[in-house]
């Protein structure tokens, strides 16, 4: 933390992640001394909030329970690579939502070629004379996410903030959510 702000010259941060737990599955010792450190920081006034990334539904439940256990805040941002073929990560959406946290999905374009160059996403893109891309990131905030881009583009950054400007139906919602759903 120290060397962030060192290098961002800020007194503080908005917000402070931890990459992810130690493991695939549970959250270890470790870990649960990490958040403790993490809950400190925060305490200290040197992040604003805290948030987690990379995580499954499993562990993102036990890390609220260990925030509780060790005087720490839960994670006001839950950040994952996002992909359809897993409902677009809908049980960790649903466990954000329930605890009021905030999803932030990544690599909504790099994780979702294949969907992505499906015929129905191809055929909402056309109808709303949008691009694929605007199409998922529109999806993405409509179904209550925070989009990451990863452009380094400042035209395709213009193109991602035009996702402000329209609306795609809640037909167009629901197909886009099983779009590589089997079944
Ligand atoms: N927490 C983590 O572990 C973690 C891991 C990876 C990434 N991230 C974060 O997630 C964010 C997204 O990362 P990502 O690279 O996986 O993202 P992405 O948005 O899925 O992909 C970005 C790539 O797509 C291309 N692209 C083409 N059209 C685009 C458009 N209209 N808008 C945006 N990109 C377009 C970009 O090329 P151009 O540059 O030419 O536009 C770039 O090569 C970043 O902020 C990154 O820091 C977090």
């Amino acid at each position: 933390m120290d060397s962030s702000l060192q290098h961002l010259g800020t007194p503080y941060v908005d917000s402070f992640l931890l990459h992810g737990p130690s493991a695939g599955t549970g959250i270890s010792d470790d870990d649960r001394e990490v958040w403790r450190a993490m809950g400190e920081l925060q305490r200290a006034g040197k992040t604003r909030l805290l948030g987690v990334s990379n995580v499954s539904v499993e562990q993102l439940g036990l890390l609220i329970d260990v925030a509780g256990a060790v005087g720490a805040a839960k994670p006001s941002f839950v950040q994952n690579r996002c992909y359809a073929r897993t409902g677009w990560d809908r049980e960790v959406r649903a466990l954000c939502r329930a605890h009021g946290m905030a999803y932030q999905g990544f690599s909504l374009l790099t994780a979702n070629r294949t969907e992505i160059a499906s015929p129905e996403l191809g055929s909402i893109a056309r109808r709303t004379g949008r691009t694929l891309s605007q199409v998922v990131f529109r999806f993405a905030m409509q179904v209550g996410m925070i989009p990451l881009t990863g452009t380094s583009s400042p035209a395709h950054m213009r193109e991602d903030l035009a996702c402000f400007e329209f609306d795609l139906s809640p037909a167009d919602i629901a197909s886009i959510e099983r779009v590589g759903q089997p079944g």
